[in-house]
């Protein structure tokens, strides 16, 4: 453990503070991180966190989420401006012209998204639970937001609802062209690609498994010595499974993986939020109490 590290951990024991971070994070924030997850295990640690203050490494639409879910703890996001650009693509207007055009359809809220888009959906899911929350639902109309590329991926697996996408995406994952996974499995033919589901929908149709970052990482993880996969995920997963499945060799399905917002918060702004406790998410009551309702759902549903 380095010096800032001990400080960050010496602060976080002092102040009860429970650190979160995504598989996104650089790896000398996962190691100081009390829990490592996607964005699933992240909201459900937050809502079940016992401490008083939960620090959120990732990005904003994480640390609302963990508002929303402990309304009652201090929630620190180091960077304020570490968002999410497909977050920012959709506002709650545009949800509501949705509801306009598709009476009766029920919304489903990709958790990548604001406060206040969540407030005027149905139901939140996450990347891991998006297609078992879309066949919970008793309506077979549905408005899936913000990621076209997700509900692409969902309406593929739920033939029997019909599904109307937003025209969200995230810019990272969007990068990658059908030729690249293409490219990607002539390099390495012995290689399972893997990829999530916020890739284009013609990357998705030629994966071996498609799934969350913990889907990825607990496939390699639990494969034998020597498997190899093409990652079609952010780098982050990748520089994780070099310690946590060394014996696996795992290609990034191309370059230009990195979400720039992730990486954002270093380890000094993660001792700077600890030592000051801030800065601090504060939502508007009214939103917030609406946007509960569409989460609490989720983090009671297995993915
Ligand atoms: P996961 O929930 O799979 O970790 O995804 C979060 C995310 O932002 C992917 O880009
Ligand atoms: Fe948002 Fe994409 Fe970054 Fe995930 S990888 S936080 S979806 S921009």
């Amino acid at each position: 453990m380095t010096e800032r590290q001990g400080l960050a951990a010496r602060l976080a024991k002092e102040r009860n503070v429970l650190i979160l971070a995504h598989y996104y994070q650089t790896m000398d924030i996962q190691e100081i991180a009390h829990v490592v997850g996607d964005s699933f295990t992240m909201a459900k640690k937050a809502a079940a966190a016992r401490e008083d203050v939960l620090l959120v490494c990732g990005v904003r639409f994480m640390a609302e989420t963990a508002k929303l879910l402990a309304p009652d703890k201090t929630v620190l996001l180091p960077v304020p401006d570490a968002g999410c650009p497909m977050a920012d693509m959709i506002e709650a207007e545009d949800v509501l012209r949705m509801r306009e055009q598709y009476p009766g359809a029920a919304v489903v809220c990709y958790v990548n998204s604001s406060a206040a888009v969540k407030a005027v959906s149905d139901i939140c899911c996450t990347s891991s639970s998006a297609v078992r929350m879309v066949r919970s639902l008793e309506q077979d109309e549905i408005i899936f937001v913000p990621d076209r590329n997700l509900g692409a991926y969902v309406a593929s697996q739920t033939p029997e609802k019909r599904i109307h996408l937003y025209d969200g995406y995230c810019p990272i994952h969007h990068i990658a062209a059908e030729r690249d996974a293409l490219a990607a499995r002539e390099a390495h033919p012995d290689a399972a690609l893997l990829v999530h589901p916020e890739c284009r929908p013609e990357v998705v149709r030629l994966a071996d498994g498609v799934g969350s970052t913990e889907y990825i990482l607990n496939t390699v993880e639990a494969a034998p010595e020597g498997a190899e996969f093409i990652i079609g995920t952010e780098e982050g997963v990748v520089r994780r499974l070099e310690r946590t499945a060394p014996g696996r060799r795992c290609y990034l399905l191309r370059a230009g993986f990195t979400c720039v917002n992730m990486k954002k918060t270093t380890l000094e702004d993660v001792c700077r939020a600890l030592e000051t406790l801030a800065p601090r998410v504060e939502l508007d009551a009214g939103t917030a109490d609406q946007a509960r309702v569409c989460l609490e759902h989720m983090v009671a549903v297995q993915p």
